[in-house]
């Protein structure tokens, strides 16, 4: 079992003074779903970013620790001296590497990358990392910022970790796992995806990847009733069928009926001020967050 454990955490936009997360702690196991809510502007994409390793955001003052077990990763076994890392060491791709996945709210579109290559190259960078980092590998000797070893672009050479073959079975199993139609795989990455199939791409990297915690920022924006049924079938999926913890941020009760939270915790201006069960969520419907302001502030 994994855990994301946030302690008090600060952050600011880098370089400047201004503290938009002011002591964030949030803890996410695997095999837990948390829904993260609160007003626009209150810190939610902050948080995600600053977890992911954005470099827009500097982390001033707590901690952001991910703790492993030993078989955590079906591949290699962890030494007890790699079983906790602070995520403030390392780049966004070790974080990756390690088992943080962040969905973003605004995916890109890449032309010329069909997705099929692109998951099997991010998911064969991700193995590699990963071994690097447990087994304590000096990573090739070339000094320049890591990344993909080849091109996204140069096609499906048969290298990496993951064969072609492998990945195709793979990839097929997930996409059935998430009901996909297959034909979405030969298409270029987020080119000319509606919103909801963006949506369901960004479910369906979770399901490849196999993340410890996955963070969805607003995943449930902009889907119609039947995708965004077919999305939450998917993060259930993730959960129950691979054990990966999700954090999801919503402002949507709606979602929250079909992908049911093991713990709501609400964020005003920078900090989590409240934390429930399910009923939160639908109480906070109910009442709005002025209902919370006046919990936590005391009334006006
Ligand atoms: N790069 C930045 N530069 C300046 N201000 C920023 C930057 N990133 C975030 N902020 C500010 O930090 C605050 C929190 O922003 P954040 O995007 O985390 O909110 P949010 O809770 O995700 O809101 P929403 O629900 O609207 O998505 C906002 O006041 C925002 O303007
Ligand atoms: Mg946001």
């Amino acid at each position: 079992m994994a855990t994301l454990e946030l302690q008090n955490v600060h952050a600011t936009v880098t370089e400047e003074d201004e503290m938009i997360l002011k002591g964030v702690d949030l803890e996410v196991s695997s095999n837990e779903i948390h829904a993260l809510m609160g007003p626009n502007g209150s810190g939610k994409s902050t948080t995600a970013k600053v977890i992911a390793g954005h470099p827009e955001y500097t982390v001033t003052e707590g901690d952001i620790l991910l703790h492993l077990e030993e078989d955590d990763f079906d591949d290699i076994e962890i030494p007890p001296d790699k079983r906790t890392w602070s995520l403030l060491d390392l780049d966004p791709h070790e974080r990756a590497a390690l088992g943080i996945y962040l969905g973003f709210q605004y995916p890109v579109e890449i032309e010329g990358v069909t997705l099929s290559n692109f998951l099997r190259t991010a998911l064969n960078a991700k193995l590699e990392e990963r071994e690097a980092l447990i087994l304590d590998e000096d990573e090739d000797e070339t000094d320049e910022d890591e990344g993909y070893e080849s091109d996204p672009r140069a096609g499906p050479e048969d290298e990496g970790p993951v064969s072609v073959e492998e990945f195709h079975n793979l990839l097929e199993e997930k996409m059935d796992l998430l009901d996909m139609d297959t034909s979405f795989a030969r298409r270029y990455l987020n080119v000319g995806f509606s919103g909801g199939e963006k949506k369901q791409n960004e479910v369906l990297q979770a399901a490849l990847l196999e993340p410890a915690v996955a963070v969805l920022d607003e995943i449930d924006s902009g889907l119609d009733i039947d995708r965004l049924q077919d999305v939450s079938d998917g993060i259930n999926a993730l959960r129950d069928e691979q054990g990966t913890g999700v954090l999801q941020i919503t402002h949507y009760q709606r979602i929250l009926d079909y992908v049911e939270p093991d713990m709501v915790h609400i964020m005003l201006d920078g900090e989590i001020v409240k934390e429930g069960d399910a009923d939160l969520a639908k109480d906070l419907e109910e009442h709005g967050y002025d209902w919370v302001r006046d919990q936590v502030y005391g009334a006006a």
